[in-house]
């Protein structure tokens, strides 16, 4: 191909142009260099050299190519030149953009990562502990026959109260313990966040005839103010059996059972006597010190117990409650607090399990 960037340095009537023809060839000959020079282009260093040769501001050769020839063209060629620089820029500035699109997918779909380097470490989430500690719970439940159910945290007074023999003005009815809602003026009735998952005794009740086996792990909430040991929501899990011949013996076993597959077969258990509204007799279930193995420490306060959960008989009034007929009927309840198992079993503070702290989270996975 002849150097079709030498002619155009010479001056328009040096190049034999007397008519439109011989310069739209030598426009067609111009782009096809450029298409050929496109061509090699490999990387985006190549498409940079190659907008600096073609249309750099200063010297690149549609500038030049331009200033020169609108120099040297006779007057009454001048605007047609013009219209032949402008289209033949679009296809250089056209032809440099198809061969930019191509060098960046190419590029893409080159790994850029240096594989030699270290990897970034992708950090795996993992449960809770709180959700570690009810799933333990649950399953030691469910090999022994128990199931799973759940209830709403909004409850109303009569399932977190009434239907569990608690009287009107019981004090754990007192608005400075329990979280009332804010209803709109004239609704009917009240609705309040529950205080225990004790309501789904009622709630199953109701609904399923004996036997029951039942355990509930939930939220519930309290007015009280955060502290090592307190929290307004916490989680527990209730445990219900009702069956026609349920014995106390039937009760202290399954506390012996689960509490030792729970924190360990050194562990004893022992009941105190106790008081609640739902049961009758009732225990507060007690277990040796995890931290001092029964020993005595500053954890038991000496005494070498700690206490777990309160728990009893079902008082047959609760029966009345679900038209079960409590003459028939006999069964057990506990409650006990799933975060209260947490702290025991990873001698840790409440708070710590609810500051989503991964320091302290990142020891449990
Ligand atoms: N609901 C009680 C509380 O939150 C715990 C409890 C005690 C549940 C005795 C029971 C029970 O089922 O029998 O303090």
């Amino acid at each position: 191909m002849p150097d079709i960037l030498e002619k155009t340095r010479l001056p328009f009537n040096q190049l034999g142009v007397s008519s439109g023809k011989e310069i739209e060839e030598l426009f067609r000959q111009l782009l096809e260099q450029a298409n050929q020079d496109a061509k090699s282009i490999v990387d985006s260093e190549g498409l940079e050299e190659f907008r600096v040769k073609w249309l750099g501001r200063n010297k690149g050769i549609c500038q030049r190519v331009g200033d020169h020839w609108l120099k040297t063209a006779p007057q009454e060629m001048k605007k047609w030149v013009g219209s032949n620089l402008n289209h033949f820029k679009d296809s250089v500035e056209a032809i440099l953009g198809y061969q930019k699109t191509s060098i960046q997918t190419l590029e893409l779909d080159q790994p850029s990562v240096d594989l030699t380097l270290p990897g970034i470490k992708q950090t795996l989430g993992t449960l809770h502990p709180i959700r570690q500690t009810m799933d333990e719970l649950e399953r030691i439940f469910l090999s022994i026959g128990f199931s799973v159910v759940e209830g709403p945290e909004i409850e109303t007074p009569y399932y977190n109260f009434e239907a569990l023999n608690i009287p009107e003005h019981h004090p754990a009815r007192d608005p400075l313990d329990t979280v009332y809602l804010e209803l709109p003026r004239g609704a009917p009735g009240q609705l309040l966040l529950r205080t225990h998952t004790s309501p789904m005794q009622a709630r199953t009740m109701e609904k399923q005839q004996p036997p029951v086996r039942i355990i509930v792990p939930g939220k519930v909430y309290r007015r009280d103010n955060p502290d090592a040991t307190h929290s307004y929501v916490f989680h527990q899990l209730e445990c219900l059996a009702v069956d026609t011949d349920i014995t106390f013996c039937d009760f202290k076993g399954t506390v012996e059972y689960f509490v030792t597959q729970f924190l360990g077969p050194r562990v004893k258990t022992r009941m105190r006597p106790s008081y609640f509204p739902f049961t009758e007799p009732s225990a507060e279930v007690d277990a040796t010190c995890l931290f001092c193995d029964g020993k005595g420490c500053t954890k038991c306060k000496q005494s070498g117990w700690i206490e777990l959960f309160g728990a009893g008989m079902v008082d047959p009034a609760v029966y009345g409650f679900a038209n079960y007929d409590a003459k028939k009927l006999s069964g057990f309840a506990f409650g006990l607090g799933v975060d209260r198992m947490a702290m025991l079993k990873y001698g840790t503070d409440i708070q710590t399990l609810f500051q989503n702290d991964v320091r302290f989270l990142r020891q449990f996975q």
